[in-house]
């Protein structure tokens, strides 16, 4: 973000100057000591995918251990060099000037530019987008505030969803006298079976009027067709919430194209912004149906921002989400999904056919991007699957996450990153070998 309107004739002038370059590195190369942005000027994503000279070179802007393959990129996202020096400038700025630059600068339009810049960059607009300290705070205050649903209504989620969004809807049975149902997705899923999953589980509880979908889960790496779903769930009257915590950034989209009224994101896994930022989506003319959050009075009842009351938060890495956009942008959104894609697709044609192992994320492009787990067969404990994280760990240098909740079973998700290399990904393979042979 650019702060130019403001020009004190003070000895921070020059601090201030420095923070004016927020947000407007990357788009133009991102240059660093560490290296720069390669050009990625009529290049076709496919095609990038797999020169990994290019991404050897993108892999240079993120300061990664290489002390183990980090193949759990899942939790959060590493920031790129620039994005982490400007972090590093910004918390110094906010520390060094404290309350007079927050109150002349950040609240004075600072944040309602950086506000701004992220509606952009979804496609909604400002009016639409609160900023939270990422998705759980988002949906918290979605799932609970939505105050359509009546005593008896049903309010619906599936297995694959995140617990922090499962106990939300769970609390609905107290806070809205709902009742509350969760339903199995299929394993293996295919994009008919998941809509008809939906349909079928919609069928059988006609009272339905809130659903929770997941778009990618955290889980499997399932990316859920949710704008089929929901087309379908609002002929229904059913009324939709999107988990969106794990896509945007890790696929290009726009918030329309899930064709729901209620989205909550995150900053700070695929797009790379500093930890602790994400924002909720509520289409304009939905506004008056999810409730202030406990009464908020800073902010009118028309306006999007009393949704979600935060409190004194961590004002550097808000700033430093253009700064993350941009590189975002420099790296390319559409090559970002076609590396994590392509990387995805390597290991798992190498390994979906050995004799002991389940790939649980389907194959159809339509169903995955860059995250997929993995069981051994017939191994669905928790136990199990700390065991062959822990084995992937120990024997082979490779770092992933053993993850619950799946109705068939626990398993082992696999997530890589954008400095993740087909060499990482060959270790990859020769371990499942091993392990599943
Ligand atoms: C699917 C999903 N939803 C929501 C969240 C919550 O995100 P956060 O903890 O960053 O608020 C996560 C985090 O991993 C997630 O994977």
């Amino acid at each position: 973000m650019t702060i130019d309107s403001f020009r004190p004739v003070n000895p921070h002038r020059r601090l201030l100057i420095a923070a004016g370059a927020i947000g407007t590195m990357a788009a133009s190369g991102a240059a660093s000591a560490q290296g720069s942005v390669p050009d990625i000027k009529g290049r076709l994503p496919q095609a990038l995918a797999r020169d990994e000279a290019h991404w050897n070179q993108v892999g240079a802007l993120f300061p990664a251990d290489r002390g183990i393959v980090n193949f759990e990129n899942g939790y959060f996202g590493m920031m790129g060099r620039p994005v982490a020096q400007a972090y590093q400038r910004n918390i110094d700025l906010v520390n060094q000037r404290a309350s007079f630059y927050v109150r002349t600068q950040y609240d004075a339009g600072g944040a309602a530019r950086i506000r701004d810049r992220v509606a952009q960059e979804v496609g909604a607009a400002p009016e639409e987008i609160a900023l939270t300290r990422g998705a759980t705070e988002a949906l918290q205050n979605l799932i609970t505030n939505y105050n359509r649903l009546k005593a008896g209504d049903v309010a619906m989620y599936a297995d694959l969803d995140y617990d922090s969004m499962q106990y939300a809807m769970q609390y609905l049975k107290e806070r809205r006298g709902a009742e509350v149902v969760k339903i199995a997705l299929p394993e293996p899923a295919s994009h008919q079976g998941l809509i008809d999953a939906y349909a079928k589980a919609l069928d059988q509880y006609p009272k339905t009027r809130l659903l929770l979908l997941t778009h990618i889960s955290h889980r499997t790496g399932l990316v859920v067709p949710v704008a089929e779903i929901a087309r379908m769930a609002r002929a229904r009257g059913v009324d939709v919430i999107v988990d969106a915590a794990h896509s945007w950034g890790q696929i290009e989209f726009k918030v329309t194209d899930l064709e729901v009224d209620f989205v909550g994101f995150n900053l700070h896994k695929w797009i790379g912004a500093p930890l602790g930022v994400g924002f909720m989506y509520i289409r304009k003319d939905r506004l008056s149906d999810v409730s202030r959050a406990f009464e908020d009075g800073d902010f009118p009842a028309s306006d999007v921002r009393s949704r979600v009351h935060t409190g004194t938060t961590n004002i550097a890495n808000v700033m430093t989400v253009p700064d993350a956009l941009d590189l975002h942008r420099a790296i390319g959104a559409p090559a970002k999904e076609a590396r994590l894609r392509y990387l995805r697709d390597m290991w798992v044609q190498q390994t979906r056919e050995l004799p002991n192992l389940q790939v649980l994320t389907p194959d159809d492009p339509r169903l995955h991007a860059g995250i997929t787990s993995i069981r051994l067969k017939g191994k669905t404990t928790r136990d199990d699957n700390l065991k062959l994280a822990a084995r992937l760990r120990d024997e082979f240098g490779l770092f992933t996450v053993r993850r619950g909740g799946v109705a068939a079973g626990d398993c082992v998700r696999v997530s890589p990153a954008l400095f993740t290399t087909a060499e990482d990904v060959t270790r990859l393979v020769h371990a499942l070998r091993i392990i599943a042979a």
